[in-house]
């Protein structure tokens, strides 16, 4: 996913960024220093702060900021938050790969990887206390909240294959479009108090993240070298995702996926015939019908933001979210 063009319209923004971030997340113990640095060496998309600043931009925020102007704190708040839960989903989905580099799990077991995690979430939550701003704290919480409930959602149906697509969509609102809507809310919070616009941004984020899971889901099926994730991870996890669920709707589909899904450990082979009869089947498309239709959703609310260059680049966003 190619983010430079959307990434340079805020770059007078990212070494505030970056300075909050790594302040945020400073400590004096030695162990917290050296995975910090691990997680600084192999950065991700940065995709929740970008969708900060671009809306906080689009609504009317100057980039002439002082570098210590609180938009830096809850963006490397924000992107803080997202690390920690990274950090708790590898150690949940057994993960041992995570932008072409080891987790934190894998490298240092799931005790210190829970504790970090931990200590991540600590620390977003004084970032955000010290802010001190009702709403965005409120959203906050709500976020983690949510995502905890969309983690949990999920596991008590890992291992179910005849889960309700209505249960998919629950799951991955909460674990993450709800999240993505709130970075939206947060960057146009700083820049006005206009309900219609807080609201427009909100949905845009909900409607871009609903796309944005659903896409992940997809790439599961697809090649390493396309996400940085190993291919199959959700399936070794026995859970069950949209292209999973529109496979599954075929019974000459079922007699072969079932009997591999039901299986303890699922090899890489097997991953490999599920994503062959994925991939030649229609449920590749049907899944990317649904994805296409959130961004046509996100588009519509962006139609009440002001209209710029930075709400260019929110269209832009949606755009690149269609190409795998
Ligand atoms: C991964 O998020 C978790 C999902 C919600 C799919 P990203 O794909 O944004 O992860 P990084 O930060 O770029 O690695
Ligand atoms: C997103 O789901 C996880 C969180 C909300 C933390 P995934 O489990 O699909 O994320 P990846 O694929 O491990 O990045
Ligand atoms: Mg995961
Ligand atoms: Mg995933």
């Amino acid at each position: 996913m190619n983010l430079n063009h959307l990434e340079k319209l805020v770059a007078p923004m990212t070494a505030n960024f970056q300075t909050a971030q790594e302040r945020l997340v400073g400590s004096e113990i030695p162990i917290i220093t050296e995975i910090n640095r691990h997680i600084q060496s192999k950065k991700g998309k940065q995709l929740r702060p970008l969708l900060t600043f671009l809306t906080a931009r689009c609504c009317g925020m100057p980039d002439n900021l002082a570098e210590n102007h609180p938009l830096f704190n809850a963006a490397a708040a924000i992107e803080t938050l997202h690390t920690s839960t990274l950090i708790h989903d590898d150690v949940v989905d057994e993960s041992d790969i995570r932008r072409g580099t080891a987790t934190v799990n894998h490298r240092w077991g799931n005790k210190t990887a829970v504790l970090l995690g931990d200590y991540y979430l600590a620390v977003v939550m004084r970032a955000i206390n010290d802010i001190d701003n009702k709403t965005l704290t409120h959203t906050i919480n709500h976020t983690v909240i949510q995502m905890s409930e969309g983690e949990l959602l999920q596991q008590q149906y890992c291992g179910n294959y005849d889960i309700d697509s209505s249960v998919y969509f629950q799951i991955i609102r909460k674990k993450t479009a709800l999240f993505l809507a709130s970075c939206c809310k947060t960057g146009a919070l700083f820049a006005t108090e206009n309900p219609e616009l807080l609201e427009a941004a909100y949905s845009f984020g909900e409607n871009i993240g609903m796309a944005f899971q659903i896409r992940d889901d997809l790439l599961d099926f697809k090649p390493t070298a396309l996400s940085g994730k190993p291919q199959g991870n959700d399936l070794k996890e026995h859970k069950c995702t949209l292209p999973l669920i529109f496979a599954l709707q075929k019974t000459e589909n079922r007699d072969i996926i079932i009997p591999i899904l039901e299986k303890k450990e699922i090899s890489d082979n097997d991953v490999s015939v599920i994503s062959k009869i994925i991939n030649n089947d229609n449920s590749i498309q049907k899944t990317s019908a649904i994805l296409r239709d959130y961004l046509t959703k996100a588009e519509l609310h962006l139609q009440y933001l002001p209209e710029n260059k930075f709400r260019e680049a929110m269209y832009d966003l949606a755009n690149i979210l269609q190409e795998i």
